[in-house]
């Protein structure tokens, strides 16, 4: 898969380079590159925002430079066809359905704005271009961020551990909570490993009984209690 970040702060992303996403880009399954928006901009100043329209506090990043940078992203290569992912905090609600949907890309290309946001026409722009796969606008939860890079970093992370290969284990991604299958809309519940007592607390029988069956229900049982408790809104009604 390939991923271009485009941004302000293209070293924000370095820590991409780190653990999981590292290790993905060095067996080359992501083909990482990370651009500077303000190699796009021509005054001494560099600059890449303005004021809004219509008054208002905040500045607004202008969409020159956004279309120049993304054209020559479009341009390094003839055959794909990428898809424009813009972080936003009045983007839908991003969540492993979406992390799903992503990782079946091949291409993705992800704008990071910052201050205001990035001027509108960008994203209406990209939507009606046919050499590229659409425009997504995702929020990673109801707060505000500084700008799209933190939120580019959960995204790039949550995707490449979907991809083929990238998990040790083939089987760990699929438990996870919000996986799809027997724990979706689960919570994952308590887990243990040694020693067997720390600090006074052991760890429940059931785990150390080897019988299958019974620590499967064991945890699904634990998963409907942790949902209850911390995400009651996951369970059915
Ligand atoms: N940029 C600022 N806040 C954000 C959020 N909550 N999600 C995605 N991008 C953002």
């Amino acid at each position: 898969m390939r991923i271009d970040v485009v941004s302000i702060f293209p070293e924000y992303l370095d820590a991409l380079r780190l653990s999981l996403v590292g290790k993905a880009i060095e067996a080359g399954t992501i083909d990482l590159r990370v651009h500077d928006l303000r190699a796009h901009t021509h005054d001494r100043h560099r600059t890449v925002d303005d004021t809004p329209y219509g008054g208002g506090p905040g500045m607004v990043m202008s969409p020159v430079p956004w279309g120049e940078a993304l054209d020559q992203i479009r341009e390094s290569d003839s055959e794909g066809t990428p898809r424009l992912v813009i972080p936003t905090p009045s983007g839908r609600r991003y969540d492993q359905t979406v992390a799903t949907e992503l990782s079946a890309h091949p291409w993705l290309v992800f704008a990071c704005g910052r201050y205001e946001g990035i001027d509108s026409r960008v994203a209406e722009h990209y939507a009606a271009r046919e050499d590229w796969d659409g425009v997504a606008e995702y929020s990673v939860g109801d707060y505000v961020l500084a700008g799209g890079e933190a939120a580019v970093l959960v995204m790039v992370e949550s995707v490449a551990r979907l991809l083929p290969g990238v998990l040790g284990n083939a089987e760990s991604a699929q438990d996870d909570s919000f996986a799809a299958g027997d724990m979706a809309d689960l919570l994952e519940g308590p887990v243990f490993t040694k020693p067997p007592e720390w600090r006074g607390l052991g760890i429940p029988d059931v785990l150390l009984s080897g019988h299958h069956a019974r620590i499967a229900e064991w945890r699904r049982e634990q998963a409907r209690q942790r949902t209850e408790t911390h995400r009651p809104d996951l369970l059915p009604d």
